[in-house]
């Protein structure tokens, strides 16, 4: 796990969900939840990370997420950078002589997205103790503050994860937040989690994730209690993976009518981007079951618990 706990069992870095004792995930959510006080006030500020330097380093696109960890470093009273990689990369500097200089300047944290997976492992490791790394998303790996959202929204709708059934629709096979939604899942004691996508869209070794393959949209519905939606990562897909979005649709999109078989009760979620009419349905996504903009608004506190956890216990600072 890249050492992202230290021997005393606290969270140095948050590269994975993958194995993260069950504790732990319940001391962020826990930890959230103390943090939405703070962001429903009218000044919306604590000062845990007073004097601490958090720098965003996004070498791949996003809106959702650096803005929500710069909102949530900004509400912990941190310093916040952006800092343009895309620039400061064309001048033939390497990844690791770039870090050295930002952390000269005395960063506390770095937060990093890269399409590569392993990025953010590979900065943790090189970089001196001092600094503390949260993974934005590497590749088709891990994005497990996405996840950790997603635990969060589903915990406050549900409550107990144990006697929840959990489908994730879609591309799982370019999917991190898939990946980092399935341990993170599995790790909250989850009763069932069901992935259900086309034979094309699924990594091989999926069925050791520990869980239940589907096909047929119908038949993985049938009575869950949650439904994650995702998008089809073109991007990331080589040659003809799938016929057409509108033949996707019709086997894998998700409307009002096919959601007649989960749980009455059922929420609807998804990471963002949203590409209505290919993986779900305007109805669906606008509709009374959806939980899709909470999910953006509980990003604000899940990053706030993550970044007040892994810089909380470090020395320096006035935190
Ligand atoms: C996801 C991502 O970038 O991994 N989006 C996000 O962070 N909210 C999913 C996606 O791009 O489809």
């Amino acid at each position: 796990m890249s050492g992202q706990i230290d021997e005393q069992g606290r969270l140095r870095h948050f590269l994975t969900t993958e194995g993260m004792p069950r504790q732990l995930l319940e001391r962020i959510l826990d930890t959230a939840e103390s943090f939405t006080g703070v962001i429903g006030k009218s000044v919306k500020k604590v000062p845990l990370l007073r004097g601490r330097t958090v720098i965003n380093l996004f070498f791949e696109s996003s809106t959702r997420t650096r803005t929500t960890f710069e909102l949530a470093a900004k509400r912990l009273s941190a310093d916040v950078l952006n800092v343009n990689v895309a620039t400061t990369t064309t001048k033939g500097e390497s990844l690791l002589d770039m870090l050295h200089n930002l952390e000269a300047m005395q960063a506390d944290m770095f937060v990093v997205r890269h399409a590569e997976s392993g990025t953010a492992a590979y900065v943790a490791e090189h970089l001196g103790g001092n600094v503390a790394v949260l993974n934005a998303g590497d590749g088709r790996h891990a994005h497990p503050t996405q996840a950790m959202l997603d635990m969060f929204t589903i915990r406050r709708h549900k409550g107990a994860f144990e006697p929840l059934r959990v489908a994730i629709v879609g591309d799982i096979l370019h999917s991190r937040v898939a990946r980092s939604q399935i341990h993170a899942l599995n790790g909250l004691g989850a009763g069932e989690v069901r992935v259900i996508a086309p034979r094309t869209l699924l990594p091989r070794e999926i069925e050791s994730l520990g869980v239940h393959v589907y096909h047929d949209l119908e038949a993985g519905l049938r009575d869950v209690d949650v439904v994650i939606t995702l998008r089809l990562q073109r991007e990331r897909m080589q040659g003809a993976m799938l016929p057409s979005e509108q033949e996707y649709f019709q086997h894998y999109g998700i409307t009002e009518e096919r959601l007649g078989v989960a749980r009455p009760d059922a929420v609807v979620m998804h990471p963002g981007p949203i590409n209505r009419g290919v993986e779900i349905d305007s109805a669906v996504a606008d509709g009374p079951r959806s939980v899709i903009l909470e999910q953006v608004t509980n990003g604000i506190a899940v990053r706030m618990a993550v970044m007040s956890m892994v810089l909380g216990g470090r020395d320096g600072g006035e935190g």
